[in-house]
């Protein structure tokens, strides 16, 4: 059976015994992709990093100067390893964590940048349309001219939601191969911008919750 990524119970279950893991990439490696962004967007900015898990990005962004960070994941469990792998990087915690779904967003704060690194991809084995709840969540919740980074194994992972974000593949990141005749796989970083030219028409979906 394949694992059940987008029930908590696995997630809590993982978290038990895991206290650190970086899903497709390193923290590290991610922020490379996203520097030639990032430069351009002032510290103060506020940024919602969705599924945080026991990754360390929320390290990486706090360095990078970006203290206004929300992390969010629906078990708790993540957030109190979050809180400890800042505190151990920095001696405190300055990031805020919250029990959020990311499926049934209603923040009242207004974000500039969302990122999300594979949690698209766990929440996608969910029900069908989990990512576009995901996506209507974030669309309402980021400002005009605001990003959405996402970090995914697929290829065609946000088809659904170009009603809502205009989508673009700003890099295919080669996964290592075990073997030279291994075929190439990718990893696709996404930035999506949303769409407000027609508020009252394409995105009507997005203002109520689903
Ligand atoms: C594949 S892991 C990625 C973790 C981390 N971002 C990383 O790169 O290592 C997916 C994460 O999303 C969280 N998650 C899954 N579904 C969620 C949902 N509906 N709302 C909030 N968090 C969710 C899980 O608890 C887990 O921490």
């Amino acid at each position: 059976m394949p694992a059940a990524f987008e029930k908590q119970s696995y997630w809590h279950d993982r978290f038990a015994s895991e206290t650190s893991f970086e899903w497709l990439t390193s923290s590290a490696a991610f922020m490379d992709v996203l520097t030639p962004y990032l430069q351009h967007i002032p510290n103060s900015a506020q940024i919602l990093h969705l599924g945080s898990g026991t990754s360390d990005l929320q390290n990486h962004l706090r360095r990078w100067g970006f203290l206004n960070v929300t992390n969010i994941d629906y078990e708790p469990l993540a957030l109190e390893r979050g809180q400890q792998l800042e505190s151990n990087q920095f001696g405190d915690v300055r990031t805020k964590y919250l029990v959020v779904d990311a499926t049934r967003l209603e923040l009242e704060e207004k974000f500039q940048v969302a990122i999300d690194k594979s949690t698209a991809d766990a929440i996608a084995c969910g029900e069908e349309d989990a990512v576009s709840s995901m996506a209507k969540g974030i669309w309402r919740c980021l400002d005009d001219d605001g990003f959405w980074f996402s970090l995914s194994y697929s290829a065609w992972r946000f088809e659904h939601v170009q009603d809502l974000f205009e989508v673009e593949v700003i890099s295919k990141v080669p996964t290592p191969r075990q073997k030279p005749t291994d075929p190439d796989i990718f990893h696709y970083c996404y930035l999506l911008r949303p769409r407000r030219q027609f508020p009252g028409q394409v995105c009507r979906g997005a203002q109520t919750s689903s």
